[in-house]
């Protein structure tokens, strides 16, 4: 591996996390150690990794050509600095990169002076100061305590109650003088976005997300992790685009400012929100779980770009990732995220056609087989060719591991699932080709999938380009059929086929109560004109022939009336210097097949 040292990898902590780096690392053909690694996982050697002088020891004996530190807690302390001066070429930062972690304060200090975006926030000190603070965040609070808490430093709150109580108890817990962080309750979906950078070049991994709640459906309290999933699906180009131009550059070039060498993995926490990507967090070191659904992507000689990031070498080298998804589901013992039952027998173990990382077991005392020992037992992972395929997969292997009181979500992944919607039309439907386009390879491509195309006229042009997207064409003529039956089919129709969403493009009828009540919010049109100035037909027209200097298009629900449904967005058409009616039309539809899809992307992001 290098021309003077061995092809040895040693990678410090014993985890979950630890367990896939040491399979993935074997899998590059390096030999690999774990300090102290875990009873299952191989070329474990014991030490205590709380000693630095310990570890030092023992990485002097074995010389490893790379050091990957896996856990938090010896960054934090700086042993990659001490690593780094004994001549170890070293994947982890030292002290002051790892303060990006440690410290949620110097983070969101780091972020505002660097322009990273993030969400608002105020740093308070002391109880009364907090609770006063509490007024500047009407629209909902997160309250952080500045520090390395296990994951139980940070409360999301529903209202003014809660966030009191919380600033309370975190106040209570680290004592009255702690530093609390104050932020404001962004709505939108995580991503876990890790990266190498070795402080100049950076190469990210596929995007992976988290379950941090112990229960389905995100309920429950909070916990380490209980199962991932990479990649992300909604994590589009455009999405990535704008995460990496709003965060992840902002980041690199405030390293360099502030001068901190930073060589190792940078784990960014983003909330995708309708206003654009927010860091919610850096972690300064592989997720757990994350790393168990992303390490199994990664195709190539991972071991070589760990190696050149350690060095400062990582220059235009990429992380390449393999085709299909990869599933990782947590199996927690009875008790956690409280006091996790220890010594209970695993059973079922040697699954098939999946990976099992150990993280909280130990061997069976003097047998064979092997007994819980911490909370988050261990993770059951599987890729698919399909992100179905692999979420079977990694479900049926998980069913074979048991022991006496398992927890585990049965729903990891299911966020990654793209919101299913219909789209009706009467005419060309040139909003829903749009649409159908961005779903294809644009903003809306991983949040939403078109399962459903309806058309009440037989010879509608729009027929054609569903079919140009593959998408089935259901034709249902309205003639002498009354309007509550008619819509009483579609709207079984709709149902039948699990829509989330109704998009309407040129539809020309009037929704009736059955139609509206059967999707409630879930109806959506977009309509050439303000709604609050001109309704029904011939918006363009209307403004053309008024003259206005510019125009509105209008995205809302849809109720009963003629376009009286409440306002999702509005977007303004600049109609200076145009003077056809052909001219107004051309502006207002290109802006009206922008901004559909927009919306829709928004509107799926805020009902996350
Ligand atoms: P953190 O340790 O800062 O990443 O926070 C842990 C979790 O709390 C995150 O993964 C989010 O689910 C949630 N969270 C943190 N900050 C915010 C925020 N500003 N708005 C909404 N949720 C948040
Ligand atoms: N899974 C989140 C973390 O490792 O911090």
């Amino acid at each position: 591996m290098t021309a003077s040292g061995s092809d040895l990898v040693a990678v410090l902590g014993g985890g979950g996390r630890e367990h896939a780096l040491v399979w993935r690392l074997l899998q590059d053909g390096r030999r690999v150690v774990a300090l102290p690694g875990s009873d299952a996982i191989p070329g474990s050697v014991p030490v205590d990794l709380e000693s630095d002088a310990e570890v030092l020891t023992e990485l002097r004996r074995l010389a490893p050509s790379l050091v990957v530190i896996g856990p938090e807690a010896p960054l934090e302390r700086g042993l990659a600095d001490t690593l780094r001066a004994e001549g170890f070429a070293v994947l982890g930062p030292g002290k002051a990169g790892a303060r990006l972690e440690s410290s949620k304060a110097f983070a969101k200090d780091f972020m505002v002076r660097h322009g990273v975006a993030t969400a608002r926030h105020e740093t308070v000190t002391g109880l009364e100061a907090a609770l006063a603070a509490l007024a500047h965040f009407p629209g909902g609070v997160v309250v952080k305590y500045d520090g390395l808490a296990a994951g139980k430093g940070v409360i999301v709150c529903a209202d003014r109650a809660e966030a009191e109580a919380a600033v309370r108890e975190l106040a209570t817990r680290h004592g009255d003088g702690a530093t609390l962080l104050l932020e404001e309750r962004l709505v939108g979906r995580e991503v876990s976005l890790l990266a190498l950078t070795d402080g100049r070049d950076v190469a990210l991994f596929p995007p992976a997300q988290d379950h941090k709640r112990l229960g389905d459906g995100d309920t429950g309290p909070n916990t380490g992790g209980m199962g991932a999933y990479c990649p992300v699906p909604f994590c589009n180009a455009a999405v990535l685009a704008e995460i990496d131009a709003q965060i992840v550059e902002p980041t690199l070039r405030g390293l360099a400012q502030d001068g901190i060498a930073f060589r190792g993995i940078l784990y960014f926490g983003v909330m995708v929100t309708a206003a654009g990507p927010r860091l919610l967090e850096y972690n300064t070191r592989f997720g757990d779980p994350e790393a168990q659904a992303v390490l199994p992507q990664v195709k190539g000689d991972l071991a070589q770009l760990f190696l050149a990031t350690a060095r400062g070498e990582l220059g235009a080298s990429r992380v390449e990732s393999h085709a299909g998804y990869t599933v990782a589901v947590v199996s927690a013992a009875a008790g956690y995220p409280g006091t996790p039952m220890k010594g209970t027998p695993i059973e079922g173990l040697d699954v098939a056609d999946a990976l099992v990382f150990h993280a909280g077991t130990r061997r069976a005392p003097g047998g064979t087989g092997f007994v819980t020992a911490g909370g988050r037992v261990l993770s059951v992972v599987a890729r698919g060719d399909t992100f179905r395929a692999a979420r079977a997969r990694a479900y049926a292997a998980a069913d074979q591991v048991r022991f006496d009181g398992m927890q585990r979500r049965s729903d990891v992944g299911k966020q990654a699932e793209p919101k299913r919607i219909a789209i009706l039309f009467s005419g060309r439907g040139s909003n829903m080709e749009a649409i159908l386009a961005s779903i294809r390879e644009g903003e809306l491509q991983g949040f939403a999938e078109p399962v459903l195309a309806v058309t009440d006229k037989p010879d509608a042009k729009g027929i054609e380009v569903a079919k140009r997207f593959d998408v089935p064409v259901a034709t249902q003529p309205s003639k002498g059929i009354p309007r509550a039956d008619y819509d009483a089919t579609l709207a079984g129709l709709l149902q039948t086929s699990r829509v989330d969403y109704v998009v309407l493009a040129g539809f020309m009828r009037i929704l009736s109560p059955v139609m509206v009540r059967a999707f409630p919010r879930r109806i959506l049109n977009v309509h050439p004109a303000d709604t609050r100035a001109h309704q029904g037909l011939h918006g363009y027209a209307w403004a053309f022939e008024a003259k206005l200097p510019e125009t509105w298009v209008t995205i809302h629900w849809v109720d009963e009336g003629l376009d009286t449904g409440p306002v999702i967005h509005r977007a303004r058409v600049d109609l200076t210097g145009a003077t056809t009616l052909e001219e107004v039309e051309r502006r207002g539809l290109a802006v009206e097949h922008r901004e559909y899809a927009l919306a829709l992307k928004n509107l799926i992001l805020e009902q996350a």
